[in-house]
């Protein structure tokens, strides 16, 4: 069965044909960071006008690199929420166009189930029960996965996403946007020498983030760190900032997730959304966990439509198919 899923719910118009929910045909990804980079951050209404002229040409790249005609495709999935209103839509809307045109069954997918379905893409057997870590420029969330499709909420961020506290930090410290993959390379060339708060958030799954970030505000504004490059003091570095806020939030994440996993009695970890990209929270969670740990390649953490092509592909098995009613809801909840 080959299903071709659309992706348009942030700053990335992604298409992608996949073929039983394991084997990719095509994933084509059009990245709008160039553009949103100039304001600092994304800009919805240019995310709308960018994805409207990005999709049909995405969706033709991607059906071109899989060989495939319509005649090929089995069903349309698209991500219906969370995400931006006017970004979704284009997506949406697409979607059922095609579906209604070549009379296609349509799938709209939850983008953070999306993020999950992503670890079937990586050729390792899943066991449930399992516990997945997503986190994403909008969610930090602990998720207990009994089964395709059965989720338990047990934790999340209390205020700002990882993701989003990569971004703020990023932008605090001057190191332009999107601020996960800089926050990352400058890390690799400081030390984690500031002493920043971990809040623990004892007795609860949940996290907050927004502490460590105001702490290395209060910091920069104070002139307690060095923000030039070229000079050379006593204080710590850009570099060393980013270390040091990079090693906070990781420590926190792994620590919680570990401990939660034991008590769960889980079989495995799965990693997923675009900050599970970061080259150290990848090997902290490996290093640290006596349970196997899945993570998907790089460029499945981050935003794309195979992993909503994959995700349809089980809901369609489960009989879960959308009516051409369906909408894009922007607050969708997983559970
Ligand atoms: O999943 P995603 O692509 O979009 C959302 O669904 O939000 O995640 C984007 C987030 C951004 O906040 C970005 O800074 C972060 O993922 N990110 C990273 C890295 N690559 C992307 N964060 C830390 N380290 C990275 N290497
Ligand atoms: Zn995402």
């Amino acid at each position: 069965m080959k299903i071709l899923g659309i992706e348009s719910s942030c700053d990335e118009t992604a298409a992608s044909v996949v073929e039983d929910g394991t084997k990719i045909l095509s994933n084509k990804i059009a990245s709008q960071i160039e553009i949103h980079a100039r304001y600092g951050g994304v800009v919805p209404e240019v995310a709308s006008r960018q994805h409207m002229l990005a999709i049909i040409p995405i969706i033709e790249q991607a059906m071109a690199e899989a060989k495939c005609g319509w005649q090929d495709i089995d069903a349309i999935a698209v991500t219906k929420g969370p995400g931006l209103a006017g970004a979704l839509l284009v997506g949406v809307n697409t979607a059922k166009a095609i579906a209604i045109a070549q009379k296609l069954p349509l799938i709209g997918v939850n983008h953070l189930e999306g993020h999950i379905y992503a670890n079937w893409l990586t050729g390792n057997a899943i066991y449930f029960p399992v516990l997945c870590l997503i986190v994403s420029g909008g969610h930090s969330d602990l998720v207990l996965m009994k089964g395709h499709g059965e989720y338990i909420l047990l934790g999340r961020t209390r205020d700002d996403a990882s993701g989003e506290a990569f971004d703020k930090v990023a932008r605090i410290l001057g190191l332009g946007y999107p601020g996960g993959p800089l926050i990352q390379k400058a890390a690799e060339n400081g030390t984690a020498t500031i002493r920043l708060p971990h809040s623990w958030m004892e007795g609860t799954n949940d996290f907050s983030f927004s502490g460590i970030k105001t702490a290395l505000l209060r910091m920069t504004e104070g002139g307690k760190i060095n923000l030039d490059d070229n000079l050379k003091n006593d204080l710590p570095s850009r570099s060393d900032a980013a270390a040091s806020f990079q090693k906070a939030v990781i420590d926190v994440l792994v620590t919680k997730t570990i401990s939660l996993a034991k008590e769960q009695g889980v079989n495995q970890i799965l990693l997923a959304g675009g900050v599970a990209a970061n080259k150290v929270l990848r090997q902290s969670l490996i290093d640290n966990s006596p349970l196997p740990v899945l993570i998907p390649p790089f460029i499945l953490c981050t935003d794309n439509a195979a992993m909503i092509a994959t995700c349809a592909y089980y809901r369609y098995k489960a009989g879960k198919i959308d009516g051409l009613d369906m909408d894009a809801i922007p607050n969708l909840k997983l559970a």
